[in-house]
């Protein structure tokens, strides 16, 4: 069976590409690496000792598409190319509703002109907005986003709905991740942000091996256990892992899923900060910021529902999650460049 991953060049691509060569599964790639290195399919290569076939293409280039589509038998896709900063969004609201809405609006076309009905989407956790008691499960309301990021995910969730509805060959799944964090065992993949990181964990890499002073912590007066946000930290691999489960059981359960992808624990960002220390033995300084506008003060998951459909849960503990991003940030202090 043949996998075409949008995008699969990036931090969470690249891992499930490893997952699905690892699983048996023939993997395409699509990627236009605005933020991403071919490298990282280089080192996939030096994990699995496989390949993945590598097409350097724009979504939005439908032609650059119906090649490969004409080229390659594929028989689902997973499609994770998308602009994600969600700062950037703000600034920037016309290029993200274009890339990752009319991306996704040209991808599911040619898809479909080939007769290609499979598709698993990364969602994300932000579609619930804030949410109005936790632990979040698929059945929660979706929210109102704060940022057209945000908005980006929760229109394309209903676009690939009503796409399914109407057409009920189609099989949609739609998977809502939280925060991952972590990297591949090997140290050879891992995130790679560009510039200075806007999520917590980059962040506390780059402090740890010096490429930053000082983490600023965004608030430490929200109504949690020390006052500083919460959320479900899951290890890049477990997430990696769900996709490949949720490939093998589309066929089983076919039609329209939604899936929350978290361990269903939450942690603060002073508890992230003390288990990355003694996980690796570094200190990280920190000093207490103002709050971040947008951010909600407790979000995790209940992730029963992808534990008994898809008979997936994470398997990756907090220790792990800092130990391994620290690997790959220790090895690579400039992520892909030498
Ligand atoms: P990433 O930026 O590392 O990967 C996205 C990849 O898509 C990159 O390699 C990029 O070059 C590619 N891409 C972007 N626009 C493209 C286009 N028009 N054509 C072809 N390729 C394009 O990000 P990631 O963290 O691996 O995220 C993967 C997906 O998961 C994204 O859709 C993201 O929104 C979603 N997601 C991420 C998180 C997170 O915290 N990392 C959380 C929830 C959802
Ligand atoms: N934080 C800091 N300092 C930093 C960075 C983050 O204190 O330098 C805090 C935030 O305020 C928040 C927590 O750390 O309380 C996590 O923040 P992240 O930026 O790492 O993650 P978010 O929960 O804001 O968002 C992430 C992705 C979104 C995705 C969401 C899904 O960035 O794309 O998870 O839950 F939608």
């Amino acid at each position: 069976m043949s996998i075409l991953v949008t995008g699969g060049a990036g931090f969470i691509g690249s891992h499930t590409v490893v997952e699905l060569l690892n699983a048996g599964y023939d993997v395409v790639v699509v990627d236009n690496l605005c933020n991403s290195s071919e490298k990282s399919l280089e080192r996939v290569k030096e994990i699995t000792g496989k390949e993945a076939k590598f097409y350097q293409v724009d979504i939005l280039d439908r032609e650059g598409l119906e090649e490969v589509f004409a080229k390659e038998t594929i028989d689902c896709c997973i499609h994770f190319a998308g602009l994600k900063a969600v700062g950037e969004s703000v600034q920037k609201p016309w290029e993200y509703y274009n890339n990752n809405i009319t991306g996704t609006l040209v991808l599911v076309d040619v898809m479909r002109k080939h007769g290609v009905k499979n598709i698993v989407f990364s969602s994300s956790a932000t579609v619930y907005g804030t949410p109005k008691t936790v632990p979040l499960t698929e059945d929660c309301p979706k929210g109102e986003a704060t940022n057209p990021y945000g908005w980006t995910k929760s229109m394309l969730e209903q676009i690939l709905t009503d796409i399914q509805k109407a057409d009920p060959a189609w099989n949609v799944i739609l998977l809502r991740y939280f925060n991952p964090i972590g990297a591949h065992k090997s140290g050879k993949i891992g995130e790679n942000p560009n510039g200075i990181p806007n999520n917590l964990m980059p962040y506390i890499t780059q402090v740890a091996v010096g490429k930053l002073k000082c983490l600023g912590v965004f608030g430490n007066d929200y109504p949690t256990h020390d006052g500083t946000g919460v959320r479900d930290y899951i290890h890049v691999v477990d997430l990696a892992e769900g996709h490949v489960k949720a490939v093998q059981k589309m066929a089983e359960n076919p039609g329209l899923k939604i899936y929350n992808l978290g361990t269903g624990i939450g942690y603060s960002v002073l508890d992230i900060v003390k288990n990355f220390e003694e996980a690796t033995g570094v200190e990280i300084p920190y000093e207490i910021k103002e709050r971040r506008a947008g951010d909600v003060a407790v979000n995790y998951a209940d992730a029963t529902k992808a534990r008994e459909e898809l008979g997936w849960a994470a398997k990756n503990g907090i220790k792990e999650m800092c130990e391994d991003s620290w690997r790959w940030q220790s090895q690579n202090p400039n992520g892909f460049e030498a």
